[in-house]
Order: structure tokens, then sequence, then C-alpha cells
């Protein structure tokens, strides 16, 4: 999966698999890309390429209500839902 800001590349060729079942903790200074392989997987990232599957299904070009329709759930670090 490939991640970008603009012309900036937030994440570079990451590979990650998560079981079913399984409890996984993403580890990384900050700026690593730890937020952004999350809100990648959200829908929340527009400049994604690469595969991103779930459950045999692309996520890739799903608008980020969908993914949370296939039971997806991202909670956000502090308390910024609503930024407004
Ligand atoms: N909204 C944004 N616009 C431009 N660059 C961003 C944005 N959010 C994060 N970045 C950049 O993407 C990279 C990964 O950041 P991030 O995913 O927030 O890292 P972490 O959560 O691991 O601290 C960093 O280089 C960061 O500066
Ligand atoms: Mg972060």
């Amino acid at each position: 999966m490939r991640a970008r800001y603009g012309a900036a590349d937030a994440l570079k060729g990451l590979n990650l698999t998560v079981g079913e079942g399984e409890i996984v903790a993403l580890l990384g200074s900050n700026g690593a890309g730890k937020s952004t392989t999350l809100r990648s997987i959200s829908g929340l990232v527009p400049n994604l390429s690469g595969s991103l599957n779930f459950a045999g299904q692309s996520l890739v070009g799903l608008k980020s209500e969908a993914i949370a329709c296939l039971g997806i759930a991202h909670v956000p670090e502090g308390r910024r839902v609503f930024p407004g």
C-alpha cells in the first residue's frame, strides 16, 4: 500500500496482514505513518494506491461510510471526532 498527501509520500510500500481474531499493535516513531495507515484503511486518505483488502474484498476507492458499513471502526486519538 502507498499513500500520499499531495506530492508527499507518507506510506511507501507498506505490507501488513492481520488475521481473523488477531490483535495487532502498530508501533513507530512520530511521523512514521501509523495514523496514515489507519486513515488509509478507513478510506480517509484519497491518494491511495496498491491493494487493500478486508475479508477478500478490495477497499480501494470505497467511501469511508461504505468501509464503516463493512464493520471497520476507527477510533481517532484524542478528542478530534468532530473538528468543528
Ligand atoms: N494532513 C497531512 N498533510 C501532509 N502530510 C501529512 C499529513 N498528515 C501526516 N502527514 C505526514 O505523513 C507522514 C506520516 O504521518 P502520520 O501518519 O501522522 O504518522 P504517525 O501517526 O506515525 O505519527 C509524516 O511525514 C507526516 O508529516
Ligand atoms: Mg499518529
